[in-house]
């Protein structure tokens, strides 16, 4: 009889130890204490034994164990499923969708516009070498457009680029001539007020073909401004000055009753061209670099450029659904 008795223990343990779900435990207890259960059925040989009240005791205590060990099984069940409640009745969390930080937004319009003018997208590095962001462009160690650059340096060869002209150089060199490209990207410089921040964005663009000439760069010029600010913007080319284009200008647009330049530009040199082997006989070519935040902060009258490099949300939603 003992034997009996700790054999159906064992089995039950077994059986719970096997058990996975409240369900199965349900099957369990009643398999061993239900009505027809191996437990239950022990206690209809009572009225075969000897000693009636000790049988009975036995029966009974061999019954409590039973109803022990399945208890503790259920409240394992209960914890794991107290461990993982949550309340599907809660309203959801608020999620709020990004939007594009204002100075992707203004690159993606710019590219777009020259794009739809035949001009295809390169990008380029952003650590150069003196070669492809001074030299190549005909900016000579010592010449003085260096020192308005003030450049980082990252290393006695290498340099964080200072514009995207350092594009050109590498676009041509791999693409040869014809070339009709534009370069977006980060340029860096020793520089933070207002209006000035150690890292910025320029466009830079450059066509190189035969006949190109100086009324194809005003030309493309005055019609990108009009595409970018809606039309009626007036516009200005003031003679200027840079080592790598021959003639150079700048261009200037009337904003609230004052001119204020957006980009320089000009006829590509032909030292450059030749720095880069290509025939100043056959090809002329224009190239001009434009600020985007320059560009951002008269589109959307932003005062000061720092405001789009805190991340403040505040400022930020306030481009929300512009595309
Ligand atoms: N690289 C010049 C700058 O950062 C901008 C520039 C002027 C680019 C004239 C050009 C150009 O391509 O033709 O100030």
């Amino acid at each position: 009889m003992e034997s009996n008795h700790s054999l159906l223990i064992e089995k039950l343990k077994q059986a719970l130890v096997e058990c996975k779900t409240e369900q199965e435990l349900i099957k369990i207890k009643a398999d061993f204490l239900g009505k027809n259960g191996s437990i239950t059925k022990e206690f209809e040989q009572i009225k075969f034994a000897e000693d009636k009240k000790a049988t009975g005791q036995v029966l009974n205590s061999v019954k409590n164990e039973a109803e022990e060990l399945i208890k503790a099984c259920k409240s394992k069940f209960e914890k794991i499923i107290e461990d993982h409640y949550f309340d599907i009745s809660q309203p959801g969390r608020d999620i709020k969708i990004g939007t594009r930080h204002p100075i992707t937004l203004t690159i993606n319009d710019i590219t777009k516009i020259f794009n739809s003018y035949g001009f295809s997208e390169v990008s380029g590095k952003e650590i150069e070498t003196e070669f492809y962001n001074f030299e190549a462009l005909n900016i000579p160690k010592n010449h003085p457009a260096r020192d308005m650059h003030d450049t980082f340096y990252v290393d006695v060869n290498n340099l964080l680029r200072t514009h995207t002209s350092s594009v050109q150089i590498h676009s041509m060199l791999k693409y040869k001539a014809p070339l009709k490209i534009m370069t977006p990207g980060k340029v860096y410089r020793c520089d933070s007020d207002p209006t000035h921040s150690p890292m910025f964005h320029q466009i830079e663009g450059l066509y190189i073909d035969e006949n190109v000439n100086f009324c194809h760069l005003k030309g493309i010029l005055i019609q990108f401004i009009n595409d970018y600010f809606g039309s009626n913007v007036e516009i200005r080319f003031r003679p200027s000055y840079f080592p790598f284009t021959e003639p150079s200008a700048e261009l200037d647009i009337k904003f609230r009753g004052k001119w204020l330049e957006v980009l320089g530009c000009g006829m590509v040199h032909n030292s450059v061209l030749e720095n880069v082997k290509i025939s100043t006989k056959r090809f002329t070519g224009f190239a001009f670099g434009l600020g985007v935040e320059r560009l951002a902060m008269l589109k959307y009258d932003i005062k000061d450029l720092r405001l789009f490099y805190e991340n403040d949300m505040n400022f930020l939603r306030q481009f929300e659904g512009i595309k």
